[in-house]
């Protein structure tokens, strides 16, 4: 039977962009930058999305249009051994990854309730950060909101409507970059906001450092949703004819233009009404009601955002659960909707422990980090890292053939062999020698 593709390639550039714009653009990309002192990893993470980035997710595109397969599947196609691996460690990853993304995804829910309830409209960062707090740290009401984003996931993967959430997206991210080029224009007016935006752009290179370089490297491939296969099996679904260097651009500049314009809204309002960049992992939660408060309509720009914000991580977390679904079906031999119930519930019995390590559990420490750090720390500082820089070493050393053949056409012979020659060594050079520094 013929593989089905993507209705257009505006269809797929919509999907993978989909896939890749959630909570890792506007809630992870502001607090990772802030953490590490702003502009200078404002211009790595965007050297590492630019460079390493665009390679790999163009690899990832060309393998699965050259094998129509899955994760598992393409590096099964084209070489046995160890290779598959690649593929498994894909998996365990995007369900690693969804079990905290479902527990943020619930703030986004319990955000837009306390949007409608008001109780959020105030500039007073003192209150603020004690809303956030208070609310991470129940050991009950993140539950609940994790549960719902985790069914109202798996209510898209098993009802089949991601065709639906394909056509939401051509809306989805308009409205998105309108909303956030409002907040950005409030924000900006606010007394003090200009140092924050010299923050976040004036690049001081004294401060970067190896865990600066492997923060930077960790969130570009969690933000560009690379690594994992996702990028293998949207390409599988790609028509000949359709010219896969375009499409990663288009989705790679649309995530960094997210993340770029997240940081735009996030840092001069963080600085104009006196919170603490190094907030952490509540910085988009706590600073952003504050601009609210200060806008006319506040209240209802509030819920529209927390409301795109939403839609942003579902159609994210949807396609960290295809994956693992994918595989549950192919592996296991379960029907689709088992296979859905089965592995929804698996990353929600795992969100389970992150969400409580955030209050109640937060005595229970490994390496010095609490569970939800533990999990953010093994994928996005480890794992995903790794499955780069194995799949650099695959496409340069074992699929180049293939690759290349996907994507010579009309391309010099000179840039196909700079291609390999930086899949071949420099890419796993830079990622091992990246992760290696960062662990010394
Ligand atoms: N890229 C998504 C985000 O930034 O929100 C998260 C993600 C999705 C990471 C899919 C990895 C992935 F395979």
């Amino acid at each position: 039977m013929a593989r089905s593709q993507w209705g257009s390639r505006l269809g797929f550039i919509l999907a993978a962009a989909g896939s890749a714009i959630g909570l890792g653009a506007i809630w992870k990309f502001p607090y990772v930058a802030a953490t590490n002192g702003g502009g200078a990893f404002l211009f790595i993470y965007l050297g590492i999305c630019l460079t390493l980035g665009l390679v790999l997710m163009l690899a990832e595109m060309a393998l699965g249009r050259a094998t129509s397969a899955g994760a598992v599947g393409a590096f099964r196609k084209l070489a046995g051994g160890f290779w598959p691996l690649i593929g498994y460690m894909g998996v365990l990853v995007c369900f690693l990854i969804l079990s905290f993304y479902s527990v943020v995804g619930g703030w986004t829910i319990a955000y837009i309730v306390k949007s409608l309830q008001g109780g959020i409209m105030t500039s007073d960062p003192k209150a603020l950060g004690a809303i956030f707090g208070g609310f991470i740290s129940d050991p009950v009401q993140p539950l609940l909101y994790h549960g719902g984003f985790a069914l109202l996931t798996l209510a898209v993967v098993v009802g089949g409507v991601q065709k639906g959430i394909e056509a939401l997206s051509k809306f989805l991210m308009p409205a998105l970059f309108a909303l956030m080029l409002v907040l950005i224009a409030r924000g900006l007016t606010l007394p003090g906001a200009l140092e924050g935006v010299s923050y976040f752009v004036a690049p001081d290179f004294s401060k970067v450092s190896a865990s600066m370089l492997v923060d930077a490297l960790g969130l570009a491939f969690f933000s560009l949703s690379l690594g994992l296969g996702i990028m293998i099996t949207y390409g599988s679904y790609v028509g000949r004819e359709s010219k896969l260097l375009g499409s990663a651009l288009w989705v790679i500049l649309l995530t960094v233009a997210t993340c770029f314009l997240a940081g735009l809204m996030v840092l001069p309002a963080v600085f104009a009404f006196g919170f603490d960049p190094s907030a952490g992992p509540g910085l988009t939660f706590i600073t952003m009601p504050a601009v609210f408060a200060h806008l006319p309509l506040g209240q209802l720009f509030a819920v529209m955002f927390f409301c795109l914000l939403l839609l942003a991580a579902l159609t994210s977390s949807v396609s960290l659960l295809e994956v693992v679904t994918s595989f549950a079906i192919d592996e296991l031999r379960l029907s689709r909707r088992t296979a859905a119930i089965l592995m929804a519930a698996g990353t929600f019995l795992l969100g389970i422990p992150a969400s409580l390590s955030l209050g109640v559990w937060g005595d229970y420490q490994l390496f010095g980090m609490n569970f939800f750090d533990l999990l953010d720390f093994v994928t996005s500082k480890l794992l995903m890292p790794a499955g780069e820089l194995l799949l650099a070493l695959f496409v340069g050393w074992k699929a180049w053939p293939v690759v290349r053949a996907e994507l010579s056409s009309g391309r010099s012979p000179r840039a196909m062999q700079c291609m390999r020659g930086f899949c071949m060594a420099l890419a796993p050079l830079l990622i091992g020698c990246i992760m290696v520094a960062s662990f010394r």
